[in-house]
């Protein structure tokens, strides 16, 4: 028996990194999964670690920015899985830079992928659940907790989607829908828009040997006081709490997995 037997999970951004560790996770505790990215390779490969792990799951090419296939994403869940209870926005990107050189293109382009995206499934999702409820899960990051230097626009989108999720959250609850919404704030975990965002513009507070050091380990050790960057399963054990009724009455919070990153100097 799973935690999640019988339930329809969408994952968004599941080709890579905390969206694949997640689809395998919510797979792993029951959940029928309906995967979606932009990267036709990476969604291949997580279908593939779930069907050998004996998972259910079905894929779609989505960019969650285009509002019209959010409507297909909902009925092609259900048509090929069933109803829908869990929703994980997770897709996401990191533009970096200082903001005298930061272009408006790139500013739309962050706040569009990031905050549009959680918008438009969040709402997608509350259509679909609202006669039956659900877990919506959103994934912020512990940049949308505090700033910083050369992340600023990463900063506003994931600020926004903290103060998002909170009043959706609120929303839900008072309307009696049986809802809950929350966010999940990483902070340095081993994937690929990590790794990109040490390039494009890292944080001068998470430097360590200098602008030239990019060596993830490093990184992620001098950044966190556990010593080690985290790793995508540990976002994904907190996604599998949030989705099961484990938090029942966890609703409208902020869920950090930070190995202490945020809790003091
Ligand atoms: N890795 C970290 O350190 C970290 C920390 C805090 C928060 N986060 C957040 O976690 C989430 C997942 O990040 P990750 O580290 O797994 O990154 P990742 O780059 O490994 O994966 C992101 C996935 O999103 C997909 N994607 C990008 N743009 C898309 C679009 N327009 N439509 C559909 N899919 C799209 C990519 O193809 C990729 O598969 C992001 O929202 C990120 O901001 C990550």
């Amino acid at each position: 028996m799973g935690l999640l037997d019988g339930r329809v999970a969408i994952v968004t951004g599941a080709g890579s990194g905390i969206g694949r560790a997640a689809a395998v996770a919510l797979a792993k505790e029951g959940a029928a999964i309906f995967a979606t990215d932009i990267d036709q390779t990476g969604l291949k490969q997580t279908y593939d670690m779930i069907i050998s792990d004996d998972g259910r799951i079905e894929t779609m090419l989505q960019d969650v920015t285009d509002e019209a296939l959010w409507d297909t994403v909902i009925a092609q869940t259900e048509a090929k899985l069933g109803k829908p209870s869990i929703l994980v926005n997770n897709a996401g990107i990191a533009v970096g830079g200082p903001i005298p050189d930061f272009s408006l293109d790139d500013w739309k382009k962050q706040m569009a992928v990031n905050v549009d995206s959680v918008f438009l499934g969040t709402r997608a999702a509350i259509r679909a659940m609202k006669d039956t409820g659900g877990s919506i899960i959103n994934l912020s990051s512990v940049a949308g907790l505090r700033g910083a230097a050369g992340l600023s626009a990463y900063c506003a989108s994931k600020g926004a989607v903290r103060l998002f999720t909170k009043s959706a959250a609120v929303e839900c609850a008072r309307a009696g829908m049986g809802i809950r919404v929350n966010s999940v704030h990483p902070g340095i975990i081993d994937t690929p828009i990590w790794q990109k965002s040490i390039v494009e513009g890292m944080p001068v507070e998470m430097m360590a040997g200098g602008a030239n050091a990019v060596d993830p380990e490093m990184l992620g050790a001098a950044a966190s006081p556990m010593g080690r960057p985290g790793h995508p399963s540990e976002v994904a054990d907190m996604i599998v709490y949030l989705a099961s009724d484990k938090s029942s009455y966890v609703n409208g919070q902020e869920l950090v997995v930070d190995g202490a990153m945020t809790a003091g100097g």
